[in-house]
């Protein structure tokens, strides 16, 4: 190593001992290896001297350039340490400021609601079932007095499957299943998920039902009319309701119950279509077809039927204008339940 060499190399470790700091020390690394660094300007020396002087040179060089090297990042990582320490230290935890929380959940409006109606139904002695969403179209319509290529088919836009199923479009095959196993007298509920190919402010492809059946004997209307009205009574206090005839392929006669426009008080305004009423569920008479079709003595039994969808009763329970809100997670719209 030459002199000018060894020069180097002491004044580089003389600065070296002198820095305090990972900026210093990266400051040595730029005034030494950087682009037009002391070494690098060696290295570009080597280009005016002979080949034989080059060799020795260049090895020299390369020696000092691997000790600054080795050398800076050693104490690149003892004083980051020091620092990061001397940080931490320095840092003092305010005792004053406020705590983070956790955000706790809440149940979706949907399933407050539908617990709602589950408890009032309940308590009236009807028990809880459910079914498969992927339903056979015998139990979604051919039992229910629907058969292919009857009208009633169009008024529910149907999701079809393979090889004779659909995503259920409504509750109602739970009546089926549900007197297929078990004799009357029978007052049952079924809840869950069905599907409709529909999209808009007020219906979802996919929302939920319940299902209602009360079987045996002397069951009459006045029974249907009891029933309802003690649970709309339970869920919306003492607005004004009222049954409209209506009609579906498993009761006879059918109806539709309606309470009073919880926007307008049933002065009439755009929702309610100047009406002053909205549609709650449809229910009536058994059909007996229904009846026949899972062996039930059709002059011994008769019974009646509901069935309403969980999101609007949900809309109405709490003036809500777009279905869409129950669905989007949106949690500053969920937060108000
Ligand atoms: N399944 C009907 C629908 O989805 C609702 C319904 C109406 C159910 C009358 C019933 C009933 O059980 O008796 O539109």
């Amino acid at each position: 190593m030459s002199e000018q060499h060894e020069n180097l190399l002491k004044q580089f470790q003389t600065e070296m001992e002198a820095a305090k700091t990972t900026a210093d020390v990266e400051a040595l690394r730029v005034k030494y290896l950087g682009k037009k660094g002391e070494v690098t300007e060696l290295l570009k020396g080597l280009g005016k001297l002979s080949i034989e002087e080059r060799k020795a040179t260049g090895a020299a060089i390369n020696q000092i350039k691997t000790k600054i090297q080795s050398s800076i990042e050693e104490s690149m990582k003892k004083l980051a340490l020091q620092e990061l320490d001397a940080k931490l230290k320095a840092e003092k935890p305010d005792h004053s400021m406020p705590g983070t929380y956790p955000n706790i959940g809440s149940l979706h409006p949907v399933t407050q609601v539908a617990n709602e109606v589950i408890n009032i139904f309940q308590a009236m002695g009807f028990f809880l079932t459910e079914g498969p969403e992927i339903e056979e179209e015998y139990y979604n319509f051919e039992a229910l007095n629907v058969p292919k290529h009857h009208p009633a088919r169009d008024m529910q836009d149907t999701f079809y499957l393979e090889s004779d199923q659909v995503l259920r479009t409504q509750t109602s095959p739970m009546q089926v299943r549900t007197m297929e196993k078990i004799e009357p007298p029978l007052k049952m509920i079924a809840l869950g998920k069905v599907y409709r190919c529909d999209y808009d402010i007020t219906h979802s492809p996919m929302f939920h039902q319940m299902e209602g059946l009360v079987v045996g004997e002397n069951i009459s209307m006045s029974d249907l009319k009891g029933t309802l009205i003690a649970f709309v009574k339970e869920m919306f206090g003492k607005r004004a309701y009222r049954f409209r005839t209506s009609y579906f392929p498993f009761t006879e006669p059918s109806a539709e119950m309606d309470i009073q426009c919880i926007f307008c008080e049933g002065k009439g305004c755009k929702v309610c279509k100047g009406t002053g009423w909205m549609e709650i569920l449809g229910c009536g008479m058994v059909n007996p077809k229904v009846f026949e079709a899972v062996k039930y003595d059709t002059e011994k039994y008769t019974g009646f039927a509901f069935g309403m969808g969980i999101e609007r009763i949900a809309m109405l329970r709490y003036g809500i204008n777009d279905i869409r809100l129950l669905f989007n997670s949106d949690t500053r719209f969920l937060k108000q339940f």
